[in-house]
């Protein structure tokens, strides 16, 4: 291939690719509403899929779906998140709407003991906030572009 065809080849795949990978990350309204209400969130949380968790809270890229209290590069989870784990938490619409509204009392429901430690000193108490950021969380959940 001679290069001006080679750089033209080059181009069309360019031009090619870039729409496939915005559209990979196109979000819904309420997603889209999600992502602003998780701007909250980001003085203790990351959610793009390459950075590690800090060591305030564990990175939320893949949350969704996940067991509770799993994320592997976050150390310091809680004696109460890690019983919740035990018992089988796993990170759903419905727990994530419970846990968003109250932490404390969402854990204590869970693992039945209220003298453990939670972590997270952080509620939303909006139901349509959660309701979006849990949809962001859904959304950007294995999409590692997406954020
Ligand atoms: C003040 C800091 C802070 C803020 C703000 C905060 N969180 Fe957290 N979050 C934490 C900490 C710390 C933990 C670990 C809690 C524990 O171990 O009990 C956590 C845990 C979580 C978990 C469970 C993660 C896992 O790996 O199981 C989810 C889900 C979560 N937060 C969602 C959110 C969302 C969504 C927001 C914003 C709407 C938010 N958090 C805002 C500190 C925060």
């Amino acid at each position: 291939m001679s290069l001006p065809s080679l750089m033209a080849a080059c181009a069309i795949a360019l031009l090619t690719a870039a729409p496939v990978l915005a559209a990979d990350c196109t979000l819904s309204p309420v997603a889209q509403e999600g992502k602003m209400v998780s701007n909250q969130c980001k003085s203790c949380h990351v959610f793009e899929a390459d950075k590690p968790s800090p060591n305030t809270a564990p990175n939320l890229h893949d949350v969704y779906g996940s067991m509770a209290g799993t994320r592997k590069d976050f150390a310091h989870y809680s004696a109460a998140m890690a019983a919740a784990s035990a018992k089988g938490l796993i990170w759903t619409d419905d727990t994530l709407f419970a846990y968003l509204a109250d932490p404390k009392i969402m854990l204590q429901t869970v693992t039945g003991d209220p003298s453990l430690k939670h972590g997270m000193f952080f509620s939303l108490r909006d139901p349509d906030q959660r309701k979006a950021v849990i949809a962001f969380l859904k959304a950007i959940k294995d999409k590692p572009a997406c954020n």
